[in-house]
């Protein structure tokens, strides 16, 4: 990289002589000039968290600022954000701001878009969110483990003008594999987990407590910004007596719709945005439950309403539409396809041949088109594909494993068009979409972000395994 160019990479010392003490509190928004946009500091370091509560022992996690999860960030959408970012951990790290659209630069991948933030240095992050909605920041370096261990946070882009509700909650879902004492069990990158569906824990949280009940008001309408921030575990959320409407899907705004199956289904880095009419009795409790794994199905939490109404008033015909975001329509009928085919894992086709042995360590298990790209980006692969800036592409996603992927392009959002044939309604727009087993879909989007963006499973145990790739966005001279 560039020497003048920015970001820095700031020694600790320099960096607390020169920007230390300008920042206010870490992980607290210090509202500078208008024209600067906010600024946050953000120190990773391990720390203990009351994950289970209830009087049990706390559990040692890994943190943003000392809080699992980490801060809420809240940026405006259009105005820049500058976010200094302190490893205090003994190992390197970076952070990808999941969904964002930003330049290359501030992609956090390591030894692609950036080195790698070493133990004791800074790195300082500046973009501009062009959309607004719910997105998430974690690290892209030994993603397993730091991930695993904690390091996630919520990163809102707030709407220029906010839908008018009366609260807004946001449940960020993590999960855990706790032992004895509450601690967190090792055995990252365990290699017959990573060709199955991925370390999924036996403890799920809720903003970092194992959630009891969340207090609700009849009459009140409340917005809920729901992101998976599991390694593994898929979610299929049933809201008992409620009737939630989806608004925003990775961020991006949707048409208005009630959920297939009354079920709402994120797999690991997905983000829905619900609104929900509190009409529920006075006083009672209804069950939110999660039933994505058969025989598994568990109550997350409740909503328990109070004994006394919401005193809060509001048009009857309130809409629940969000300001639409500024994204490139790709053009369909000029659009050229790429077929990516997901191959691999145990029970699998598609050419990994058999991925069941286990004992070659370090030997992908998954692949895309036959290729591998392993652990969480390095230098020195070849793309997997090289697409012409400005063109608009379909890219046709073909699962040929036995297994769930949520698979997720860097720096773009992209319109959800078909799954196996049939078009998907609601105008979906999304960063990282499911796919089921042996699943066909088919994604659009303008090759519009200049760069070398990964592509991949977002099961960490997949990624790093092998489900893995880059897509290089540039002038690459003709038809590719
Ligand atoms: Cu949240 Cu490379 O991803
Ligand atoms: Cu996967």
């Amino acid at each position: 990289m560039d020497a003048n160019s920015t970001p820095l990479v700031l020694r600790r010392s320099l960096l607390s002589a020169a920007t230390g003490l300008a920042i206010a509190a870490t992980g607290r928004s210090r509202p500078a000039s208008a024209s600067l946009g906010r600024e946050y500091m953000l120190a990773a370091f391990p720390s203990n968290a009351p994950l289970v509560g209830g009087g049990r022992p706390h559990t040692s996690v890994w943190t943003y600022d000392g809080s699992v999860p980490g801060p809420v960030l809240r940026v405006r959408q259009g105005e820049p954000v500058r976010i200094v970012v302190h490893n205090e951990l003994d190992q390197d790290t970076t952070i990808h701001w999941h969904g964002i659209r930003l330049p290359i630069a501030m992609d956090g991948v390591p030894g692609i878009s950036q080195p790698p933030i070493r133990p004791g240095e800074s790195f300082v992050y500046a973009f501009t969110p062009p959309d607004a909605g719910t997105f998430w920041y974690h690290p892209h370096a030994n993603t397993l483990e730091q991930l695993g261990r904690g390091l996630a946070g919520p990163l809102i882009v707030e709407e220029m003008e906010p839908p008018p509700v009366d609260r807004e909650l946001i449940w960020m879902i993590m999960d855990w594999r706790l032992g004895a004492n509450a601690q967190i069990e090792p055995g990252f990158g365990n290699r017959m987990e990573a060709a199955m569906a991925g370390r999924i824990g036996n403890t799920v949280t809720i903003s970092g407590i194992v959630p009891s009940d969340e207090p609700v008001l009849t009459g009140e309408r409340v917005r809920v910004r729901l992101i998976n921030a599991a390694l593994a575990r898929i979610i299929a959320l049933r809201f008992e007596g409620h009737r939630p409407v989806v608004v925003a899907v990775d961020g991006q705004p949707c048409d208005p719709h009630e959920p297939a199956n009354d079920r709402l289904v994120l797999g690991p880095a997905m983000r829905v945005d619900i609104v929900l009419d509190m009409q529920g009795e006075l006083g009672r409790r209804y069950a939110v439950v999660d039933d994505f794994y058969d025989g598994l199905g568990y109550t997350l939490t409740h909503f328990a309403y109070d004994t006394m109404a919401s005193g809060g008033r509001r048009p009857a015909d309130m809409p629940l539409r969000l300001p639409r975001n500024p994204l490139p329509e790709p053009d369909l009928k000029s659009a050229e396809q790429r077929e990516l085919v997901l191959q691999g894992g145990m029970m699998g086709g598609g050419g990994m041949g058999d991925a069941g042995d286990m004992q070659g360590m370090g030997r992908a298990v998954w692949a895309i088109n036959g290729m591998s790209m392993t652990g969480d980006g390095h230098a020195g692969i070849a793309p997997l594909a090289m697409l012409q800036t400005g063109r608009s592409y379909i890219l046709r996603m073909r699962n040929e494993t036995a297994w769930w992927h949520p698979m997720h392009l860097h720096g773009h959002s992209f319109r959800f068009l078909r799954r196996n044939g049939a078009t998907i309604p609601n105008s979906i727009w999304s960063d990282t979409v499911l796919m089921a087993p042996r699943d066909a879909v088919d994604v659009a989007f303008v090759a519009d972000n200049l760069g070398d963006w990964m592509l991949h499973c977002h099961v960490t145990d997949h990624q790093t395994a092998g489900m893995m790739a880059i897509v290089r966005i540039g002038d690459i001279g003709g038809k590719q």
